[in-house]
This record gives structure tokens, C-alpha cells and sequence, in this order.
């Protein structure tokens, strides 16, 4: 008894020096006990994962990871105790693809959204990929090419409604931000596509219940809470959080649509068969799996994952053909050689667009040099560990890679790997273009892919031609700017111009539109 006394008074006294000691034994062990010291790296980084969420938080994660890699001539680089970067594209099919045991790191689980009070993993939160499969299954066929396409309609009313806003800032001569027209182009597509309802973006020219704003707030607090997962259950994953914000603007504008749905079928008006119908019916055929609960899970994954995403693609299309005149050129030649010889409808449409090699090159180039995604995506090493390239990887570590470590690549890409060059697509050889497709993880790759490609992909595919088409885009050397960037659309006939930015991140520059003359439909409107 005595001697627990001791002890007692002991700590008492010296808890401080035994918290310091213990602090700094556990950052030691993280550096030197892990097994994965051998791995080059930040020096810092080994200790803690406080580097990781210094690094995304105060720089720019993507441009670091591409340092690291090629500062260290290394295909492993540490960044955190136990995450390893990795850029060895031939290791993709191993870690993501169909067979992999690699499972989603708990990285995911900040992504998943309130519902009444509750959390419930969706399609891209899900970790247990048994489950993962079987929330899939009854909704997968929804996402396919052939369903899509019956989307076009939709999309080619929202790219009208586009048009005549563009038409409106030109008439009207007032300044825009492009980027965000584009981005809020790509909402109410998905909008379109799920509700056949646009979300309102365009017609009302703001943010919509502030969705733009949450996402963007959710993927920033997402990419750097998410290097220290477990601050994430103390700062939201707790019952005071979910009594403040017992759900989500998504999840609440989701259910809304729903009950719309519900009494305007009750009724009686007609079926549309948008993504929602189809997840009724899905219901009705998985009514165990495919609770109400699950729908608004579907739905909201779409919005979060869909739209602002499309939007940073739509943006960096146009910067990079901005940027590069001579392909700007070709690829508005490309189409206008089309129009004239009558190939394309007054919307353009899908296969239209796959028939305009160099649109699709530019397309895909763009994706390559600007992935959206700019953080590793992040596995981990199933039971019993992993050799990868030489290196033993105790189990449960997180591995991954950063799709801009991988797109630039040089021994995938060529020596101008870090140059927008849609040529490449155009000269490369099969065996190369099937290296360079699957180097390129802009949607992921394997069995964990974005679900969503084709939509965005339909999206892209049609509006960037379609804008192409009926305004001169061109790159605007005298405008007077105190941003780095400066590009303007202009009227080919009268030559005004009028200026704006383009988005927030320097993204792209200033644009501008009298956009009197519709080269696609002959003549002035
Ligand atoms: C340019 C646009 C897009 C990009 C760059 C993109 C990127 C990605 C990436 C990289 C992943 C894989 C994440 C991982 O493995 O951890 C993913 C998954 C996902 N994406 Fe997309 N996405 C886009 C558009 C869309 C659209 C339009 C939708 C839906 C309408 C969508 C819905 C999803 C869903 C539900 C998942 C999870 C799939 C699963 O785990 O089964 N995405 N996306």
C-alpha cells in the first residue's frame, strides 16, 4: 500500500516531465518503430502526421508530392509515420484495382454526412467493401453509358440556359466570373440529371442554399482534418456537433426533391426517368437495401461528388486552351470544319463530340495536367502486410497516389510531361496509350472508380464544343489586369470584348463576351 502511495505522490509531482517523456517516446516510436524508416522523406514527416496536415493546409499538397518524388528520385516517399506516397504507375492494378485487398483508409469517413443525427457510409464513403458492393449493385446500371446518354435533352437545356446568360453579360457588357458560370453550370446539369430539375444556379446567378460554399468548405476541411483522421470524431463525430448540425444542406435539398417527387406522384403526373426514378425503382426491386435512407446517401454523393468536380474540369479545359493559342486554334478549326460539313446537330451530342479527335485529346490533356483530385488517394495494406517495390509494408499502413504525381510522370508521359500538349494522345502508340490511360487517375481507377465519369464526361463532351463553337475565345494581351491571368471571349464581328475573372484560384483569367455573332448557326443572332 505504501508503496502505490509512493508512486501516486511520485507522478503527482512529475506528471508533467511524464507526459513530455511519453509524448516524446510515442514521436519517437512513430519515426523509428514503424518499419518504414528506410523509405525517403521529409525528416519531420516520420514523426507525426502534424507534417501532412501542415503541408495541405499551408502549400500546395499536389506540387509538394511531385517535389518529393522527384527530389528523391524515389517511387516510395514517407509523409506521414504511416503513409507512404507512392508513383509507381505499374503498381495502379495492385492497389485499386478489381481484385485488390486494399480497402479505403479512415480518411473517408470525414466525408460521410449527417442524417438525422446519424451517419451511414455512402457509395464514396463506404470503407467495408463488402458492404461498398452491395449498395452498388442495385444502382451501378443508373450510371452506365446507355443510360446516359438518355440524359442528353437534359444537358442540352441547361448548356441553352448557359448560353443565354453568357449572351446577357455580353449585351449588358457587365464583368463575370467564367469559372463560376462554369461551375454553376455543373450543378444544375446534376441537378438535371437527378431531380429533371436544375438546381437553380444559372437562372438565379448565385449559390443556391449555399452549396457551393458547403462543399467547397466540406472538401477543404475534408483535405486537411483528413491527414489527422481522428480529429475529425473530436470535432464533428460527437453527439454536440450532431445536435448543432443534425444534417446537411446536400442531405436537406436531397429530401426536398424527394417529397416533390413523392406528391407530384401521387398525383398522377408522369415518370421521369431521371436518377431519382431510376433509385425508386431500384426500391422497389432491393426495397432492403435500397431504403430512403440509401436514396438520399445516392443522391447526395452525386451533388457532393459531382458537380463541383465537373466544374474545376470545365474550368481547366478552357484555361489550358486559353493559355495555348495554337491548340485553341486547331480545336476550334476541328469543329468548325464539322459544322460546315453538317456534322454537328445544333447541340452538339455525345458521339458527335467522340468524333472530334483533337477536342478529345485537348479534353483529356486537360485532365492530365490538372487532375482534380490533388491529394494521394489513400489505401490501406490489407492483413498481413505487402512488398512493394522492394519495400515491406506493415499492414494497415496507407499508401496511395496523387494523381498529379502520376500524371506528370515523364517516363510515362515523355520529357514535357509538365506541358499542356494534347498532341500526345494523337502520337503515342497503343502500348504507350495504354500506359498513359492507366497512369492517369483523374476518376480513380478499378473497383473504387468514380461512378460518375460518364456523366461528366457526357457533360464535358458537349459543352466545351458547343461554347467553342458559338464565341471566339482568344487570349487577351492589353487587358489591364491586376490578376495573372488574362483571357477574354470576343465578338469575331464587332471585336468589343468585356472583361471578368475567372475563378478565384488564378485558374483562369479575364474574360469577356459579346457574343452577338453564333458562328454554329450562321449569321448574327
Ligand atoms: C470531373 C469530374 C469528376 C472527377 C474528377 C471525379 C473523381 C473521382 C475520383 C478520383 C473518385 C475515386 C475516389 C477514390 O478512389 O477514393 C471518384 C469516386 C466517386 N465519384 Fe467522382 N468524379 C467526378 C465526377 C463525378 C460525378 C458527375 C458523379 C456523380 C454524379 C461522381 C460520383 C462519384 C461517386 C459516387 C464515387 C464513389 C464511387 C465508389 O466508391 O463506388 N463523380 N470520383
Amino acid at each position: 500500500m505504501e508503496v502505490f502511495r509512493e508512486i501516486q505522490v511520485l507522478l503527482l509531482d512529475n506528471w508533467l516531465i511524464l507526459l513530455l517523456t511519453l509524448f516524446f517516446t510515442k514521436l519517437l516510436f512513430n519515426k523509428y518503430g514503424q518499419g518504414l524508416n528506410s523509405i525517403p522523406g521529409p525528416f519531420l514527416a516520420g514523426f507525426s502526421d502534424f507534417w501532412r496536415f501542415l503541408c495541405t493546409t499551408f502549400s500546395t499538397a499536389h506540387e509538394v508530392h511531385i517535389e518529393l518524388h522527384r527530389k528523391t528520385n524515389s517511387q516510395f516517399v514517407r509523409i506521414g509515420p504511416r503513409t507512404i506516397s507512392i508513383s509507381d504507375t505499374t503498381l495502379i492494378p495492385t492497389i485499386y484495382g478489381t481484385h485488390s485487398a486494399f480497402t479505403k483508409s479512415d480518411y473517408y469517413n470525414l466525408s460521410m454526412m449527417p442524417l438525422d443525427g446519424r451517419y451511414t457510409p455512402s457509395l464514396f464513403t463506404a470503407v467495408d467493401e463488402r458492404y461498398h458492393t452491395s449498395i452498388k449493385r442495385p444502382i451501378a446500371t443508373a450510371y452506365s453509358m446507355t443510360t446516359i446518354i438518355e440524359f442528353e435533352p437534359l444537358v442540352d437545356s441547361t448548356s441553352a440556359l448557359l448560353m443565354s446568360r453568357l449572351d446577357g453579360f455580353a449585351a449588358s457588357g457587365v464583368s463575370f466570373d467564367f469559372g463560376v458560370w462554369l461551375q454553376m453550370y455543373a450543378f444544375d446539369v446534376i441537378g438535371e440529371i437527378l431531380f429533371s430539375q436544375k438546381l437553380g444556379f444559372l437562372e438565379s446567378g448565385t449559390d443556391v442554399a449555399g452549396i457551393m460554399a458547403d462543399i467547397r468548405g466540406k472538401i477543404s476541411y475534408a483535405a486537411c482534418v483528413g491527414q489527422i483522421p481522428f480529429l475529425d470524431k473530436i470535432l464533428t463525430k460527437n453527439p454536440l456537433f450532431l445536435k448543432i448540425v443534425p444534417t446537411h444542406p446536400i442531405v436537406t435539398f436531397t429530401l426536398e426533391r424527394m417529397r416533390e417527387r413523392a406528391t407530384s406522384m401521387a398525383y398522377g403526373a408522369g415518370r421521369k426517368r431521371d436518377f431519382l426514378t431510376r433509385c425508386i425503382e431500384a426500391q422497389a426491386r432491393y426495397p432492403d437495401i435500397v431504403t430512403d435512407r440509401m436514396i438520399i446517401l445516392y443522391n447526395g454523393d452525386n451533388v457532393a461528388a459531382g458537380s463541383d468536380t465537373t466544374g474545376i474540369a470545365l474550368r481547366t479545359i478552357f484555361y489550358y486552351l486559353l493559355k495555348t493559342p495554337a491548340c485553341l486554334r486547331r480545336v476550334v478549326d476541328e469543329i468548325d470544319h464539322a459544322d460546315k460539313l453538317g456534322q454537328l446537330s445544333s447541340f452538339v451530342t455525345w458521339h458527335e463530340s467522340t468524333r472530334l479527335p483533337y477536342l478529345q485529346a485537348c479534353i483529356k490533356e486537360a485532365l492530365r495536367i490538372h487532375p482534380v483530385v490533388g491529394l494521394i488517394i489513400e489505401r490501406c495494406v490489407p492483413k498481413g502486410g505487402i512488398v512493394l517495390g522492394g519495400h515491406y509494408l506493415p499492414e494497415n499502413t496507407v499508401v496511395g497516389m496523387n494523381p498529379w504525381v502520376t500524371s506528370r510522370d515523364e517516363g510515362v508521359y515523355g520529357a514535357d510531361a509538365d506541358t499542356f500538349r494534347p498532341e500526345r494522345w494523337l502520337e503515342a502508340t497503343q502500348e504507350q496509350l495504354i500506359a498513359m490511360e492507366r497512369a492517369n487517375l483523374t476518376f480513380g481507377y478499378g473497383k473504387r472508380a468514380c461512378i460518375g465519369k460518364n456523366i461528366s464526361m457526357l457533360e464535358i463532351c458537349k459543352v466545351v464544343p458547343q461554347l467553342l463553337r458559338h464565341y471566339e475565345v482568344r487570349y487577351f494581351e492589353d487587358f489591364v489586369s491586376d490578376s495573372n491571368s488574362d483571357a477574354c471571349i470576343s465578338c469575331p464581328s464587332c471585336g468589343q470584348t468585356r472583361s471578368g475573372q475567372f475563378g478565384e484560384d488564378g485558374l483562369c483569367g479575364k474574360m469577356a463576351s459579346k457574343c452577338t455573332f453564333e458562328k454554329g448557326l450562321g449569321g448574327l443572332s
